[in-house]
This record gives C-alpha cells, structure tokens and sequence, in this order.
C-alpha cells in the first residue's frame, strides 16, 4: 500500500461522513472507521508490518488519514447538531414567551441573622466566637460553675437527663469552663447556642431554645465595662437605644449577679403574653465570674477576673422582629421564615 491510497481511503471516509443525516448514521460510519476493527485502526496495526525503511512515511500518512476522518466526524457532529437545535427552534408548538419554571430560593433563619449581628458587634470588640457541646456532663453544666449536686439552684433548671448521665445543656455557661480550659488568658469569647430545659410550653417557653454566652478575662474586669458592653449589644441590635433596667439576680457561678430587662417591644410596655403582662422581659443575666468558677477553668483567682453574660438568644429575636410567640423559631413553617430575609 502507498501513501497516496491511504489517503484516497481516508478522503472516502471523509465523503461518506459528509453524506451522513443524522446523529446515528455519524455513529455507525465512525465505528466502521475508527472503531476497534474500523478500516483506519487497521492501517495503524499494518503500519508495524511495513519494512522498516517504509515504516516512516507509512506512519505518518496513517496518522494524517486518521486526524482528517477524526476532524470530518467532529464537524459533521457539530452541523448535525446544529441543524437538529434549529429545527426545534422553529417548530410551531414551541413557545420561547412561555414562562420558565422558577426555583423558590431560601432565606435566612431571624436566629441567623441575629447570631450575624452579635457576632460582628462582639468580634469587633475582640471577642473569639467558640461552639461548644449540647450533650454535656454533670461536672460543666453545674459541679464546675457552683452548683453542687444539693444546691437549690438546680430546680431552676429542669434538666433532660441521657441514660448515660449524660444531660443536654440547660444554659451556655458550661462553655465558661470549657473555654478557661482552652484558651490562655486574657482573652474574650461569646459562644451562641442551642439549650434545652424540661419545661411546659408555651408563648414565651420551649424545651428548646437558644442563647448567646459572652465570657471575659482579664487582669482586672469592672460591672461597668460588663454593662457599657451589653448596652452597645442592645443598640446595635436594635439601633436605637433600648430601655432597659438592671436587678441584683442571683447566679451561683457569678458574684456580683444582675439580670437585665428589656422593655417589652411587642406591647410597648403595656403588658402582652410574651412579658406575661409585665412590660419588661428578663432576658440577661450577668456578672462577674465567682472566684470558684475560675479555679475549676484553672486560672487562680488572685490573678485573674472575668465577667460573664447569658442572653436569651431566642428573647432577641422576638423583641428584634416583632415575633410573639417562640414556637415559630423552630416550627419550621415556610410561611413564618419566608418573611425574613
Ligand atoms: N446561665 C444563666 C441562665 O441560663 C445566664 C447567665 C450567664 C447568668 C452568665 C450570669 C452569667 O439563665
């Protein structure tokens, strides 16, 4: 075989794959020649038969014999294609004005947003944001922030208790320990999360709800940088300022203890079912971390102060959007979330 046949072979591939009509045909005539058993792949087998002075000239015409079929297949692939596409477009039951289906695209949780706001007030004043477990132990959730197994202050608290003895967190404050635990001081964190408490619902109760912890150490801490923080906290949220009022609260893991309310946004203080009539909500609770806190995070007390705060997450956005009833946090109806975006 010469060069020149095997490319009068090719050119005579290339003359039928023009002829070809549709997708199909293309495919059989590129099987017949390029395939396994196809007319050109058997050239490239012959080209290691040739004498070996032939073996140049007749590997290259196979190869531009194959480049050239494999090329003429691509195009007509493409005008085939082509062809076909518009033959769709120019049929009659086609209807380019008819409207296209629309996906319904999500929105953001109002805890989301929120938590996105306090956060960026918080890391803004240096704070770390720290995650910390809901399944948690005896010792983190009460034994390490003061409460003793007999302490009155645990009926405060009704706790999910696991089979294991085990509980699921009933405040953040665990995450004070954690945090001592890990991080050298000083340093400042908030830790947002989930918090579970065994409680008949209602209105302004879940069993399941969140809050935000805010936790900091330092050398020397005051009541009065605690307060101007939850204050730039609650302006920032609400842009504007808030009225609200601070009570001596007791906690055992804080000495100083204060609880801070808010002026019930929903009613404007005239009383409704989320202040239960009061015109305030109880929504912070602070102070300066107990001395035997410290030293169950591991920092000595004679070195080391700190102040710790505790907000109703849940409260926040309730009072931040106008929502009166916290079932709808975790309700899951589309209708409720759609609203926020
Ligand atoms: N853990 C307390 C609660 O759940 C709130 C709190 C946090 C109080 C930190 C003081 C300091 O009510």
């Amino acid at each position: 075989m010469t060069p020149e046949q095997i490319a009068a072979i090719a050119q005579q591939g290339v003359n039928s794959i023009e002829q070809a009509t549709d997708e199909k045909g293309l495919r059989d005539l590129e099987i017949q020649l390029l395939g396994k058993k196809g007319q050109i792949t058997g050239l490239t087998r012959a080209i290691s038969e040739a004498p070996p002075q032939e073996r140049g000239v007749f590997g290259r015409a196979v190869n531009d014999a194959k480049k050239t079929v494999t090329q003429a297949i691509e195009s007509r692939r493409e005008a085939l294609q082509d062809s076909a596409l518009q033959a769709e477009l120019t049929d009659f039951d086609f209807d380019v004005t008819l409207p296209g289906i629309s996906k319904s695209s999500g929105t953001r949780h109002p805890l989301t947003l929120v938590q996105e706001q306090v956060e960026e007030i918080f890391v803004g004043m240096g704070f770390y944001v720290l995650d910390y477990p809901e399944v948690e132990d005896d010792f983190h959730n009460f034994e390490a922030l003061n409460i003793p197994k007999d302490h009155p202050a645990r009926d405060m608290q009704d706790t999910f208790w696991l089979k294991d003895g085990h509980l699921l967190r009933t405040h953040t404050s665990p995450g004070q320990i954690r945090a001592m635990g890990e991080y050298a001081p000083p340093f400042r964190a908030i830790f947002p999360g989930k918090v579970f408490r065994y409680e008949a619902v209602d209105a302004s109760h879940e069993h399941t709800f969140h809050q935000i912890e805010g936790l900091m150490i330092d050398r020397k801490v005051s009541v009065a940088n605690l307060i101007s923080s939850m204050k730039v906290m609650l302006s920032q949220i609400f842009g504007r300022e808030v009225l609200v009022r601070l009570r001596p609260g007791y906690f055992p893991f804080v000495e100083p203890g204060f609880e801070l309310d808010m002026n019930c946004l929903l009613c404007s203080g005239d009383g409704c079912r989320v202040c239960s009539q009061s015109g305030w909500v109880e929504f912070l609770g602070c102070g300066l971390v107990h001395p035997k806190v410290l030293k169950a995070g591991g920092l000595d007390p004679e070195q080391w102060q700190g102040w710790a705060f505790g907000v109703g997450w849940s409260r926040l956005v309730m009072m931040r959007y106008g929502i009166d009833d916290i079932r709808y946090l975790l309700g899951g109806d589309i209708r409720f979330l759609k609203q926020f975006g």
